[in-house]
């Protein structure tokens, strides 16, 4: 098959994006690039997440309708995609009543066919801010361990599925890589949560406690709950149950999902599949989270890093490396100013601009008219650029995409040391073969960082192409 669907997850929208979101939509965007590069037909998916009590709930703290709130948030981030240079091929909606509504509905309708939904008494610990009910264990010292809240104490009468049901099941795919989570430590967390024992999940919430939502199908009193709208999303926009992007792109090859809502889509969602008789996703990729000097980002804290004023003062390149290079791509990572320009001064403006910047002028004092060569003449250089490739490929292929770049980058040295062993500016018997062998090694940079910094890799080819130098990243000065 060579068809390649991508997803990330669908932010809410309670708040504007942060660099959090924006790294996975880069993460994803990478994926997207290179699969298509390798000739695939690839379909990624983004979108936003926008029912639930929080969202209303912010918007009667702006003091909007929920529809405007959600509108002016969700276009935001879709413009966060455009500033970012995401390559998105669709940008789905949850309050999309034409696209998403009818597959959450129909998904609905046949779990309920299936025996998989019932009506139940809930009784349990609600955190408001996960949206969801959560056990006595996962409580630390009587908070929710992500919102640092006392859950409240509800009961209700809700719509259950039975995930427990499922357990034995997904415990089989997910240990046989059927469905792959990676990292691996990530998958073992999963097995581990299964071995537990998988507890039924609330579907529904009372209409009284939740009005902004799709209403359950054929009961009024109750509106599905956010979790069994959203997941939903990596289906409707490809038109489930009949769409022909439905029938082409599905399973989705990767899903790219932050650490905290692993397991949602490591068992719900896997779960919904399994009742509905339809493939599971092949890989769900796991990222950590970014911390800001140290601490949790958070809004109390004042320390949220807005994205659009980096891409702003930085330029979208500069932002995608930071993010892609600096953070380990399955672990926590830190942003701090000091070490995104430190990224900045030493990989791009005196790494790969000065590279550039170096070979083009050097070639146009030696001929301004100068061919571009087909491949790399030298033998040492072509080398290298082949381990380049093959190490960039590796890395990829397992989401490693600090290690591709920094590969990447330790070819652009190796150009350097050839620079300044040749020193092709001065006039001998090989200053040819030097300079060709450079602007090819340049050309070769120019494909190699094409899915990363793919304006900068367009704006490489242009110069070479035009013979005519413009400084990429200008460097920084400290303040
Ligand atoms: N709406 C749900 C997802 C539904 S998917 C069917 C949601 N939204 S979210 O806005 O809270 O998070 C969206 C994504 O951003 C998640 O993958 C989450 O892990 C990620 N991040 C949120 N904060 C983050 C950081 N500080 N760092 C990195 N990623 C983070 O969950």
């Amino acid at each position: 098959m060579n068809k390649f669907y991508i997803t990330t997850s669908i932010p809410y929208v309670n708040a504007p994006g942060h660099i959090g979101h924006a790294l996975e939509f880069i993460q994803a965007d990478v994926v997207a690039r290179y699969r298509r590069r390798q000739g695939k037909d690839v379909f990624f998916l983004t979108g936003t997440d926008e029912h639930g009590t929080k969202i209303a709930k912010a918007a009667q703290d702006a003091g909007v309708s929920p529809k405007e709130f959600t509108d002016k948030i969700s276009g935001k981030f879709f413009e966060l995609t455009k500033a970012l240079g995401v390559s998105n091929d669709d940008f789905i909606r949850t309050t999309d009543s034409e696209r998403h509504w009818p597959a959450v509905k129909a998904v609905w309708e046949k779990l309920q066919a299936n025996g998989d939904l019932s009506k139940a008494i809930y009784e349990g610990l609600y955190c408001s801010g996960c949206e969801a009910f959560i056990t006595e264990k996962e409580l630390v010292d009587g908070e929710c361990s992500i919102h640092k809240k006392e859950p409240e104490r509800v009961q209700e009468e809700n719509w259950f599925f039975q995930l427990s049901k499922y357990q034995d099941r997904l415990r089989e795919k997910i240990e046989a890589d059927e469905l792959r989570i990676v990292p691996e430590s990530r998958k073992n967390e999963i097995l581990s949560l299964i071995n537990q024992g998988l507890q039924d999940v609330s579907f529904s919430r009372p209409k009284e406690k939740l009005q902004w939502g799709i209403p359950v199908p054929g009961d009024d009193s109750s509106v599905i709950y956010v979790w069994a709208d959203a997941l939903v999303n990596y289906i409707s926009a490809l038109g489930y149950p009949d769409g022909e992007s439905f029938k082409k792109y599905w399973p989705a090859d990767v899903h790219i999902v932050g650490k905290d809502i692993l397991r949602f889509h490591a068992t719900i969602w896997p779960a919904i599949l399994l009742s509905l008789g339809i493939d599971l996703p092949r890989t769900i990729f796991v990222h950590g989270f970014i911390t800001v000097d140290g601490q949790k980002m958070s809004k109390s804290l004042g320390n949220v890093i807005d994205p659009f004023s980096l891409i702003e003062k930085y330029g979208a390149d500069a932002v995608r490396y930071f993010f892609l290079r600096e953070l380990p791509p399955t672990e926590d990572g830190d942003f701090s100013y000091e070490k995104f320009e430190a990224r900045y001064n030493g990989d791009l403006a005196a790494g790969l601009g000065n590279l550039v910047a170096r070979v083009l002028t050097m070639a146009r004092n030696h001929n301004p008219e100068f061919a571009l060569p087909e491949g790399i003449a030298d033998d040492a250089l072509r080398q290298a650029e082949q381990e380049t490739q093959d190490a960039r490929e590796a890395a990829l292929e397992s989401f490693m995409f600090s290690d591709a770049l920094e590969a990447i980058w330790t070819f652009i040295h190796f150009c350097d040391r050839y620079i300044e062993e040749k020193r092709p500016w001065e006039d001998s018997e090989h200053q040819e073969k030097a300079l060709a062998s450079l602007l090819g090694a340049v050309m070769a940079v120019t494909e190699l960082i094409r899915p990363f910094l793919p304006e900068t890799s367009e704006q490489i080819a242009r110069q070479l192409q035009e013979r005519k130098k413009n400084i990429l990243f200008p460097r920084l000065d400290r303040a």
